[in-house]
Formats: C-alpha cells, structure tokens, sequence
C-alpha cells in the first residue's frame, strides 16, 4: 500500500490516512457568518473521498479580523450549531475535520471605514492600507477571542482547531519581523514575536484540556531575514513541542508564484531540516499532486501530506489518484481566489455557467 495510505495517530487523533485537505476558504458561506448547506454538501464530499483529515476553511474569531463576505465566523455562540451539523455530517461520511480559527490582521476587511489592526503600521502585501497598531490591551482581548473561538469549536463537535499562524494575516505579522516592528513584549525577540500564539495555545490547552488537539499553520519562509527566520522556526517547533501541539503546518509567503513556475513539494528542504532537528509531526502543505510527490516528501521524514487547490479542481482528487489517476489536474495557476466572483465557477477546469 502507498505510504500515504497508511493510518497514523497525532496526539489522540486516529486518521484514516496522512492525507490533509488545508485549510481553504469557498465561496458559498452564507453571508450571516453561518456555514450553508451548500458548504456541508461540500465537506461531505471531501469526506466521502479518501481524505484522513478535513481542515476547515478559516473562521474569524471577532468581525475585526473578517477577510471576505462569504466567509464563515465563530466568533459567537450562536455560530455553534451551524458548524456542528458540518462536523456531524463529515463524521457520518468516515473523516475528521478540524477548525481553523483566523483573525486576518493588516488582511482584514475595513469596518465602518476604520483600518484594520495589526502589530505594526505595515500594510498587507499588495496594499497601502496602514492598518493601526494594537495595543496590549487589544492583544490580550484578541487572545480570548482565540480562545474562546477553540471552545465553540470543540462545542461543535471539531476534532480540534487549528491557529493559522501563516499567510502574513495576523499571528503571522506578529512572528515575521517583516510586520513585527515591536518593541515591547511582542516584539523583537521570537519568544516576544510568537508570545500571542503562545498564550492562545496555553489558553485553549486550559479550558479544553490537553487531550484537545490543538494543530498551527505557519509560513515556512519570509521575505525578510530567512536564515534567521529558520532559527525562529526551530523555537516555534520546540515550543509547539513542549504546549503539546499536535502537529505543525508549514506553507511560506509565496506559494503562488512558486505554484506558477509549475515547482512542486515547494517547502520541502526547508520543512524536512526543521523536522530533523525538532521532533514534532510535521505537515508539509504546497505542490504536493501526486503519489510520486507524497512519496518524496514522506521519504523526507515528514509525517503529513497537505493540499487546498487541487481539491477545488478535483474534491474527489485522493480517490481518483487511487484509481490509477496519475496527478492532479490543477495547475496552480491561482484563478481560483477570484474565479467564482468573476465567471460563477471555482476553477479553470469546471464549466462556465451562464
Ligand atoms: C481559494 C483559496 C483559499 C484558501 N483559503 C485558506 C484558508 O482559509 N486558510 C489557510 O490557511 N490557507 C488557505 N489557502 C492556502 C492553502 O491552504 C494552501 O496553503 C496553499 O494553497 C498551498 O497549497 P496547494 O499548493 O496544495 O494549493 C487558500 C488557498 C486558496 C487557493
Ligand atoms: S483555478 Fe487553477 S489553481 Fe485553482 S484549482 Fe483550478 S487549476 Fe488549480
């Protein structure tokens, strides 16, 4: 049997397969914040379909850190009952499926004309909105809001969450010193920069219990400082080890262009030393569209293989490559962020609809 096949533990979490569905936002929320029909439709799907373990698409924890209109939130208890019947209806199709929780720092949509907050005045790449600095205050309010997210989660019924750290939305400005221009303590040094994820983790650790799966997603690279950021890397993993965090994701800054070029497995070396030197699961997620590149990348020592865009193309992806599919349809081309407002469909392979 392919080794990506094969079952694997993380933590107390049993997946039927080391295959992951990243996390990955759709177009069909309803637009109350709650998850649509149409949305359970889809994970059911994904579920039916060899996948051993569903990320969700990401959740805003507070209206402040919302990134698009269609997107899901749990930032109120009266989310809860609308995401359990997404949890309940993955379950009955035989996978497991985590929330992601966000807050889209300097990425954020504006509310009521004000800027969005972030660590630092530095604008989300590709904008030159200023988003305002946060306060400590502020900080320590958001981190409940994380917290407070990961128990209406686990009231849902997920089978734990995950922080998204990555993407340049805001843990990831708070860990690259790229938007981290702080310097107080959550500044300047990397225990200071990864100090609010630290304390979310610590959080949610205590009021879910440490047997509650508790997963991150980060970027792999930055465009700053890499080599120094690799050492910042290897603090983060230590410390993910030693909060008991079931396994960290890594993507990078810049997994479009790299996906353009046509590369693929494109964080591999990097994410292959990290897990050598720090023994936490590691889940390696960018280009990864076939069994020939699962198998490179478990031969590399990582413990998980983790895929958004060939799932939009191919949601039955996994089962079609077990068929003898020999990989992935998608291209990267990355149409699938503004497809669906423009023409109706999610990807260049699907039909245009009238
Ligand atoms: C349309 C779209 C939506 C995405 N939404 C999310 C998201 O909600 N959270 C997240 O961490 N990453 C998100 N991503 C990034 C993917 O999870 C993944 O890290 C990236 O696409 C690289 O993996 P791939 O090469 O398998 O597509 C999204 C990507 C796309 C194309
Ligand atoms: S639009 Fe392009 S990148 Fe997106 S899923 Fe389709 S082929 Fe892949």
């Amino acid at each position: 049997m392919n080794k990506a096949l094969e079952e694997v533990k993380l933590t107390n979490l049993s997946l039927k397969n080391r295959i992951v569905r990243s996390a990955t936002v759709d177009p069909f929320g309803n637009l109350d914040g709650t998850v649509s029909e149409e949305q359970v439709k889809l994970y059911e799907i994904l579920a039916e379909n060899n996948i051993g373990l569903i990320i969700s698409a990401m959740s805003y924890i507070t209206p402040a850190g919302k990134v698009g209109r269609e997107q899901n939130a749990i930032c109120d208890d009266e989310f809860i009952d609308s995401h359990r019947k997404l949890v309940d209806t993955v379950h009955l199709a035989g996978s497991k499926v985590i929330l992601q929780i966000s807050h889209c720092g300097s990425g954020s949509m504006s509310l009521d004309g004000m800027p969005p907050v972030a660590p630092s005045p530095v604008p989300y790449p590709g904008s030159d909105v200023v988003p305002r600095e946060l306060t400590v205050p502020e900080i320590e309010l958001i981190i409940e809001q994380f917290i407070e997210a990961a128990v209406r989660a686990k009231k849902a019924g997920y089978d734990g969450i995950q922080l998204h750290c990555a993407h340049q939305y805001l843990l990831s400005e708070f860990l690259d010193p790229v938007y981290n221009k702080r310097d107080d303590e959550y500044g300047s040094s990397i225990m200071n920069r990864f100090k609010i994820s630290e304390q979310i983790i610590r959080g949610c650790v205590r009021e879910l219990g440490v047997s509650y799966p508790i997963f991150i997603k980060v970027n792999s690279n930055t465009a700053g400082n890499d080599d120094e950021y690799y050492n910042d890397l290897i603090y983060v993993a230590k410390k993910c080890k030693e909060l008991g965090v079931a396994a960290i994701e890594y993507s990078g800054y810049n997994f479009t262009p790299l996906g353009r070029k046509g590369l693929h497995n494109y964080y591999l070396d990097r994410v292959s030393d990290i897990r050598r030197e720090v023994d936490i699961p590691a889940i390696l997620v960018g280009g990864i569209r076939s069994f020939k590149d699962m198998d490179t990348v478990l031969d590399s020592g990582i413990d998980m293989l983790s895929i958004s865009r060939p799932f939009i193309c191919e949601p039955d992806l996994v089962t079609r490559l077990i068929s003898g599919q020999e990989e992935a349809k998608c291209t990267s081309c990355s149409k699938c962020f503004y497809l669906y407002r423009k023409e109706g469909r999610r990807c260049i392979f699907h039909e245009k609809l009238d």
